[in-house]
């Protein structure tokens, strides 16, 4: 299973992941990173902003999970524009090895495909920072993705579209469709980081953590994946039935193993 981390903040959390970031980035500059969008990886952005001077990230690529469908890139809600403003500026990457899932109405036939060859052709993602939705989703893969799906086009949920509206103006529609790396692509990243925060998130981190794998709760997806740490505040470790296990297991990892 997941190794689950119960922190008492996010800060805390953004540092843990901050330090795997910087450990790899030493290891290797051109390290791939799988970027999350949304509220929940920010403080990680942020903590490895703060670090900067201490290693030069300007050589790490990345690859964002999702982006809506027919959302003009420069619209300040477009996951273009939000990693742009969230991670390219702060972190002082190179815009040129960061990419997005092309949402445009007219090449979306080919994107998913092109997007899984990127991937590929940069040797896979090493790292993949994950959120989670209250309906169980990652990447935009909402309830009934196949666990061997591919970057596609879904139908987001109405949930996912009103969790996300606060984004938007008043008045300005969610997109409804999206193109998202599949779950069976965020499988082949060498190490799976979810993130969740808040009292929202409990019952979707307890029923991906614990719960049965169902395609019915895309986060059960991680269950299979080798490598996945889950980091999570109290809040959203509120329904997790190992929870004792977990603190113990944490506190008593040797310091030099990190995440
Ligand atoms: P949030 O979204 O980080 O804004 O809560 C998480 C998600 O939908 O994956």
């Amino acid at each position: 299973m997941a190794e689950v981390v119960i922190v008492d903040a996010p800060e805390t959390a953004g540092a843990l992941v901050a330090d795997e970031i910087v450990r790899r980035a030493r290891q290797n500059p051109e390290t791939v990173l799988g970027l999350a969008t949304g509220s929940t990886p920010l403080p990680v952005y942020r903590a490895l902003s703060a670090r900067r001077a201490e290693v030069d990230l300007s050589r790490l690529r990345g690859f964002a999970l999702d982006e809506y469908v027919g959302l003009d890139p420069a619209h300040p809600e477009s996951y273009r524009s939000v990693i742009e403003r969230e991670v390219v500026v702060p972190l002082g990457l190179d815009a040129g090895r960061i990419r997005v899932p092309d949402g445009h109405p007219a090449r979306i036939r080919d994107a998913g495909e092109a997007y899984e060859g990127a991937i590929r052709d940069a040797g896979g993602v090493d790292l993949q920072i994950l959120g989670i939705g209250t309906d169980g989703h990652i990447g935009f893969n909402e309830p009934g993705s196949s666990f061997a799906s591919l970057t596609r086009v879904k139908t987001l949920t109405a949930q996912t579209r009103r969790d996300n509206a606060r984004f938007f103006a008043v008045g300005e529609e969610v997109p409804r469709h999206c193109i998202t790396q599949g779950l069976g692509t965020i499988l082949r990243a060498g190490h799976l980081v979810l993130l969740a925060f808040g009292e929202a998130k409990a019952a979707a981190v307890a029923a991906a953590v614990e719960g049965p794998l169902t395609a019915w709760v895309p986060a059960s997806a991680i269950q299979l994946h080798p490598r996945a740490t889950v980091i999570v505040d109290e809040a959203a470790a509120r329904d997790l039935r190992g929870a004792t296990y977990y603190r113990e297991a944490w506190a008593h990892k040797p310091d030099w193993q990190g995440i």
